[in-house]
C-alpha cells in the first residue's frame, strides 16, 4: 500500500463495533441518565460566567455585546448546535463504539482525519477541563470569602501563589503593585504558583470517574438537581423585576454584536457531544442516545433562553456595565435588584448552584476525554498500555489518571480567556467533520441499518457545516482582542504537533498492527489447509 492509502484507510464500522462488543465497559446507563450527564456536561461556566461578556462585550472593546439580543445569539448557537447534535445522534445510534466523533471519522475520512479529529477532541474535552476547574477554583474562593467571619485567614485570604496559576499570579501581584519575585517562592530559579483547590477538584473527580460510571451519574444527577433548582430560583424571582426599558435599543451592536455573542455562548452548549463517547456503556444505544443528545440539547436551550431574557431584562446590558456584572453576571444581576438581606444572601445561593454545576460539567468532560483516548489506544494511535482497565471497578483508570495529572499541569500556567476560545475552535472543527462524516456514510454505507437519520439529508448536515464554519471565521474576523490571537495560533499549533506525533508515532505502529494481523491471518489459513 501507497503512503496516501494507508493514511486513508478506513476502518470498517463492523470492526469497531466487534471490538467494542469483546470490551470490557460496563453498560449501566439508560436515557435519563443520559440526559442528566448531558445537562450536567452543558450547563456550567458558559451560562453562569461566559454570558457577561456575550451579552455586554468585553471591557477593552475587543468584542461586541449581544446586548438584549443575546436571546437571538442563545438561538442561533442552539441552531448551530442542533443540526449537529442530529448527525451526532445518527452516528451514535448506527455505531455505538467509545469514541464519538473520533470513531465516525475513521469509518468515513480514513486514518489520518481520525487521529487529527481524536486530537482536536482532546483540546476540546482536557481544555475545557482545565478551564472549568479554574472556573470553579475561583467560585469556591469567592464562596469561603462569604464566611470570612468563622472560617480562618488561611483559608479565606490564602496566600496568591496557591490560588493561581503563574500568569494569573504574577498579574494580580503587579496590580496591586508588588514585586511577585518577593512573594511568589522559586524552585531553581523557576516560579512556583499552583491552583490548589483546581488541582484538588481535578483529583477528586478523577478518583471518583475511576470508582465507576454509575456512581459518577449518581453524582452527577444530585448537582445537576442542584444547578437547575438554582437556575429556576433566579428566573422566578428575576421575573418580577423586569423593567422592559432594559431591553431597547435590541441589539445595540446589530448583526456583529448577536454573531460574536453566538459565537462567545457557544461555549455554554458543548457538552452533549459528549454523551456519545458514553454509547459502550450505555443499555440501549440505538434507542437511547438520540433521545439522550435531543433531550439534554433541548433542555439547555430552554433554560438558556429563559435566562437571557430574565438576565437582560433585569439588568441594562448596554453602555458602562459594572465589571462585577462580568464576573459573575447571574448572581450580580439578582442582587442588584433584589432588597436588604436577600441582596446578600442569594449570591451565596448561587455560588453553591455554580459550584455543584461547574462539577458536573468536570465529570463528564473528563469522562469524555478518556473514553475518546481509550478508543484512539485500541485502534493502536497511543500505547496499549492505556487500555487497561481497572480489576474492581472495570474503569480505564491508567487513562483517567492520565487525563487528571496532564489537567493539574495544564492549571499551573494556562491562560482561561484563550482556553475558552480555544475549545471552542476545536468543537466547531469537530462538528463541522460529523456533518460531513454523515453526507460520506449516506453515499459510501447506504444500507447499514440506521436506527435514527437525520432528516432533510442533505440540507440539515450542509446547514450544520455552515452555520458552525460561519462562526468560526465570523470569531476570526471580528474579535481583535489578544486572547482571540492567541488561541488562533494554538489552534493551528495544536493541529500541526499532532500531524507530527502521527507521522512519528501512531503512523508506523498502525503499520506494525496490520503486519501482524496479516501474519496472524496467514498463519490461520495455512491451519485451515493442512486440516482441509
Ligand atoms: N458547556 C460547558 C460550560 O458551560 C463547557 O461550562
Amino acid at each position: 500500500m501507497t503512503i496516501l492509502e494507508n493514511l486513508l484507510r478506513r476502518k470498517n464500522p463492523d470492526d469497531a463495533l466487534e471490538k467494542a462488543s469483546k470490551g470490557g465497559l460496563e453498560k449501566t446507563l439508560g436515557v435519563w441518565d443520559l440526559i442528566i450527564l448531558g445537562v450536567g456536561a452543558i450547563i456550567g461556566s458558559g451560562i453562569f460566567a461566559v454570558v457577561g461578556i456575550a451579552a455586554a462585550g468585553s471591557v477593552d472593546g475587543t468584542s461586541p455585546g449581544a446586548g438584549p439580543a443575546l436571546i437571538v445569539s442563545m438561538v442561533v448557537a442552539a441552531i448551530a448546535c442542533v443540526f449537529s447534535a442530529l448527525c451526532y445522534s445518527e452516528f451514535a445510534a448506527m455505531i455505538p463504539v467509545a469514541g464519538g466523533a473520533y470513531a465516525y471519522t475513521f469509518a468515513t475520512l480514513g486514518e489520518f482525519a481520525a487521529w487529527l479529529v481524536g486530537w482536536i477532541l482532546m483540546l476540546e474535552y482536557v481544555i475545557a477541563f482545565i478551564a472549568v476547574s479554574c472556573a470553579w477554583a475561583n467560585y469556591v474562593m469567592q464562596f469561603l470569602k462569604g464566611f470570612g467571619h468563622i472560617l480562618p485567614a488561611w483559608i479565606v485570604n490564602p496566600p496568591v501563589w496557591l490560588v493561581n496559576d503563574y500568569r494569573s499570579a504574577i498579574s494580580t501581584l503587579t496590580t496591586q503593585g508588588v514585586d511577585y519575585h518577593s512573594v511568589i517562592p522559586s524552585i531553581c530559579g523557576i516560579l512556583f504558583s499552583i491552583n490548589l483547590p483546581a488541582a484538588l477538584i481535578i483529583l477528586f473527580i478523577t478518583l471518583t470517574l475511576i470508582k465507576g460510571t454509575k456512581d459518577s451519574t449518581k453524582m452527577a444527577a444530585f448537582m445537576v438537581a442542584l444547578k437547575l433548582g438554582i437556575i429556576g430560583m433566579f428566573i422566578v424571582t428575576g421575573l418580577f423585576f423586569i423593567e422592559p426599558a432594559n431591553w431597547t435599543p435590541f441589539a445595540p451592536n446589530g448583526a456583529n454584536g448577536i454573531f460574536m455573542g453566538a459565537f462567545i455562548i457557544f461555549f455554554a452548549y458543548i457538552g452533549f457531544d459528549a454523551l456519545a463517547t458514553t454509547a459502550e456503556e450505555c443499555k440501549n444505544p440505538q434507542r437511547d442516545l438520540p433521545r439522550g443528545i435531543i433531550g439534554s440539547l433541548l433542555v439547555t436551550t430552554i433554560v438558556y433562553t429563559l435566562v437571557a431574557l430574565v438576565l437582560t431584562g433585569i439588568y441594562r446590558t448596554q453602555g458602562h456595565v459594572d465589571t462585577a456584572f462580568l464576573d459573575a453576571p447571574v448572581a450580580f444581576s439578582i442582587s442588584n435588584v433584589l432588597p436588604g438581606f436577600w441582596a446578600k444572601a442569594v449570591p451565596g445561593f448561587i455560588s453553591v448552584g455554580v459550584i455543584a454545576g461547574l462539577t458536573s460539567v468536570l465529570l463528564v468532560m473528563q469522562m469524555a476525554a478518556t473514553r475518546i483516548l481509550y478508543a484512539m489506544s485500541r485502534d493502536n494511535f497511543l500505547p496499549e498500555s492505556f487500555q487497561k482497565l481497572h480489576p474492581k471497578f472495570s474503569t480505564p483508570h491508567i487513562l483517567t489518571w492520565t487525563v487528571g495529572i496532564v489537567s493539574i499541569f495544564g492549571t499551573l500556567t494556562l491562560n482561561l480567556d484563550a482556553a475558552a476560545a480555544l475549545c471552542n475552535f476545536g468543537t466547531f472543527t469537530s462538528f463541522i467533520i460529523v456533518c460531513v462524516a454523515i453526507l460520506i456514510l449516506r453515499k459510501i454505507d447506504p444500507d447499514r441499518p440506521r436506527p435514527f437519520k437525520v432528516p432533510f439529508c442533505p440540507w440539515f448536515p450542509l446547514l450544520g457545516i455552515l452555520s458552525c464554519g460561519g462562526l468560526m471565521i465570523f470569531s476570526m474576523v471580528i474579535a481583535k482582542g489578544n486572547s482571540a490571537k492567541l488561541s488562533t495560533e494554538l489552534f493551528f499549533a495544536w493541529i500541526i504537533m499532532g500531524a507530527l506525533i502521527y507521522a512519528t508515532y501512531g503512523y508506523h505502529k498502525n503499520r506494525s498492527a496490520e503486519k501482524i494481523s496479516k501474519e496472524v491471518n496467514n498463519t490461520k489459513t495455512e491451519k485451515e489447509n493442512v486440516l482441509n
